[in-house]
């Protein structure tokens, strides 16, 4: 009975989406749906099986995931590796685990996940996030307390929340922000080791939602993956934290209104590279973009947002949807706040505000908040103040004093894990 009526409150629990393609599933397995007749928006979407095959392919894809490690030991604190602590920049350090939790669709909800040996996986080549870019990933980091007992974590549920979010948009299940937060702690104790120490840097946390069943037609997976891993990093620029260099690419866009620029699913992130690239090629550090309607407003760079000040007032582009609502954003938009900067505005920022600002910076987790020296636009530089007494390097301190765990934490945002 427990199993029956907690079953159907799952069924309940399940999104919109989700419910029609769980109806659809459901009359698959009963042999009387797939490609056949029917109104559901998902017909012909779903594999067309008869049910002893789809329970076949189900355990195919399931067996081909991780395998899971009962016994992780968790004894291994001195020993990071033959890691350079100093120099750690940006790059990816394989660690000891991951976390990895899975729902199918006909499920709805996540349950029992597990850390595993950090390793590769498997996924089918009809796998949703493959042929259709079904996935959201996330990026936290946890820094070591100065006292060495223990680890700070910071806001973590507003990476939960923002995954939910994004899930809600991309058709996929999500975990609860208790599952979320729990499996990033256990993910952090798991690779303790490679927590840098305190001033180095920080141990990158990376979840991932993914659509890890198989699908041909263009529907939601059947089935999905929640999987962590970490890696040690530092400075994410290679700047370290010396001023940065931007240039406005008014060509390619990030993102378009009604698109997914709101949400940090994997499909925005490939689509900036050229720009990306053509920028570091000429000696820049980042690229700036610019609405897709009006080309005049900014929006965001390839991996942080933007603030630019002028005469003591804070500027930043409004969260309208084709903007990433950064966690690192919305603190430091607070910090301002608290520092006396009463106006901060969230609203457009055209190039011209930007041309004429007195001070610009970046914010982001892997960026934190960094000032940009200069920016080019249409072959002219521009350029803004940095060093002492700025706004950015006055932010920086507060913020990552908070985050270390060496200023109180007044606003209940960091979680320790002891
Ligand atoms: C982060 O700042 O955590 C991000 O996810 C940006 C990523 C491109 C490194």
């Amino acid at each position: 009975m427990a199993a029956a009526s907690s079953a159907s409150s799952a069924k309940r629990a399940l999104l919109p989406w989700a419910r029609d393609a769980h109806h659809a599933l459901t009359r698959v397995l009963q042999g009387s749906g797939g490609g056949g007749g029917g109104g559901s928006s998902f017909r012909g979407a779903l594999p067309t099986l008869a049910a002893g095959r789809w329970s076949l392919l189900q355990r195919r894809w399931r067996s081909s995931l991780p395998q899971l490690d009962s016994t992780v030991d968790r004894s291994d604190e001195d020993s990071g590796g033959d890691i350079d602590w100093d120099n750690l920049g940006f790059g990816l350090t394989p660690t000891d685990y991951m976390y990895v939790m899975r729902c199918s669709l006909e499920d709805g909800v996540f349950s029992r996940g597990q850390l595993s040996r950090y390793g590769n996986i498997e996924l089918s080549p009809s796998s949703g996030v493959i042929n259709y870019g079904q996935g959201l990933f996330e990026g936290l980091k946890a820094y070591r307390k100065s006292d060495r007992q223990g680890y700070m974590l910071f806001r973590p549920e507003e990476n939960a929340r923002r995954m939910q979010h994004g899930a809600e948009r991309m058709c996929m299940p999500s975990p609860s922000v208790e599952q979320f937060v729990h499996a990033v702690k256990q993910t952090v104790l798991a690779n303790r080791r490679w927590v840098p120490p305190q001033g180095k840097g920080a141990l990158y946390i990376r979840p991932l939602l993914i659509g890890s069943g198989p699908i041909l037609g263009l529907a939601p997976a059947p089935e999905y993956t929640f999987l962590i891993y970490a890696a040690p990093v530092g400075t994410y620029f290679k700047e370290g934290l010396a001023p940065i260099n931007l240039v406005v690419e008014d060509a390619i866009h990030r993102a378009m209104p009604g698109g997914t620029g709101g949400v940090k699913t994997i499909t925005n992130y490939a689509p900036v590279l050229k720009a990306q690239m053509d920028a570091k090629s000429k000696g820049f550090t980042d690229v700036l973009y610019l609405d897709a309607v009006h080309k005049r407003y900014l929006e965001e760079a390839s991996s942080c947002n933007l603030f630019i000040v002028k005469d003591g007032v804070v500027a930043t582009p409004a969260t309208v949807g084709t903007i990433l609502p950064g966690i690192t954003r919305k603190s430091v938009i607070e910090l301002a706040r608290d520092r006396g900067y009463q106006q901060v505005e969230e609203r457009l920022v055209s190039i011209d505000d930007l041309i004429s600002g007195d001070e610009v910076f970046c914010t982001g987790t892997a960026v934190v908040i960094a000032p940009v020296s200069t920016v080019s636009y249409q072959g002219q530089r521009y350029e803004f103040r940095t060093g002492q007494d700025t706004l950015s390097q006055t932010l920086h301190t507060t913020l990552t004093s908070i985050q270390m765990g060496l200023a109180e934490d007044k606003k209940g945002w960091t979680v320790a894990i002891d």
